[in-house]
């Protein structure tokens, strides 16, 4: 009886975080990982990092904080950590004007200078969701032209969601806005039909390399230069500065006349960067 007493007291114990741990936790992810924590963020901090505090078996959130910060401590929990306070939320297709956009106007441009290679970086790309979408489109356009070759790097500060986008296994509700004739071309459904899911097929899962990268990191551990960047819906969770900083590092990655996407509630408007807009949300290097 008392060691079930214990467990159920256990399952419904929260810890309480104080100002000052949720001062050292909320400077070091807004330092670190440019990922805004005002104080108004106390609860959900408290409330995402309790499975972290359970996980590790801590009690409260000042041996949390001596752990994450301690010498043998702990680049692996950071990693979790940070899985537990980023926002991850994509879709296939989201923001469909910049797919769009793609087709009509900027793929039959490399056409017609007769590139036949681009490279394509989807520079917070979650889940997976983002780099599949494109993948999608690049095939759709070379089924009717002269085929393009092209590479897609994913990359995201969360392993969880870049584990997802590994594997590419998504709750079949994920798909429902996708059109049947890309559904049928680009997705396998699972045998199991007591959990639906489906999976990206082969095809287009091979065009798509991701790994871990940090936005606010220093240097950016990638050679390459690009000829589209999408930077979507991460800089919401950056200060101003913080923005433009980050997307200044993008722009030295990004190719001369390359293109650049932005989340449609993101905005750049009086950022000094070597971009131009061309339609809401597009720019072009300069
Ligand atoms: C809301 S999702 C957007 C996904 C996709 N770009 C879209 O528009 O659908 C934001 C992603 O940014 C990632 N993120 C947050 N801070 C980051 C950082 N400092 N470096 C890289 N990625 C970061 C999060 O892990 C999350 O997966």
């Amino acid at each position: 009886m008392d060691k079930l007493k214990s467990t159920i007291s256990n399952d419904f114990h929260s810890s309480k975080m104080s100002e000052s741990d949720f001062k050292v936790l909320s400077e070091f992810i807004y330092k670190e990982y440019g990922i805004k924590m005002p104080p108004s963020k106390k609860i959900l901090l408290e409330s995402r990092l309790q499975k972290r505090l359970k996980a590790n078996h801590i009690d409260t959130f000042k041996e949390y904080c001596e752990y994450v910060f301690s010498e043998k401590g702990n680049e692996t929990e950071i990693v979790h950590m940070i899985d537990v306070v980023s926002t991850n939320k994509t879709d296939f297709f989201r923001e469909l004007a910049h797919f769009e956009y793609m087709n009509e106007v900027l793929l039959p441009s490399f056409t017609s200078q007769n590139s036949n290679e681009i490279k394509i970086w989807s520079s917070a790309c979650s889940s997976g969701e983002e780099p599949y979408t494109i993948a999608m489109v690049m095939s759709e356009y070379n089924l009717q032209h002269s085929p393009i070759n092209f590479h897609i790097l994913g990359t995201d500060i969360s392993s969880a969601v870049l584990h997802k986008a590994e594997n590419a296994i998504y709750a079949e509700d994920r798909i429902k806005e996708i059109p049947h004739s890309i559904l049928r071309k680009y997705f396998l459904k699972s045998k199991d039909l007591t959990k639906p899911t489906v999976r990206v097929v082969s095809e287009i899962r091979k065009k798509v390399a991701f790994c871990r990268l940090n936005l606010m990191a220093d240097n950016y551990p990638i050679s390459e230069s690009f000829d589209i960047i999408f930077c979507r819906n991460v800089l919401i969770y950056f200060d101003r500065i913080t923005q433009e900083k980050v997307i200044g590092k993008l722009c030295e990655k990004l190719k001369p006349n390359g293109t650049f996407f932005l989340g449609h509630s993101e905005s750049l408007l009086g950022m000094d960067l070597p971009l131009k807009n061309i339609k809401p949300t597009i720019f072009k290097k300069i």
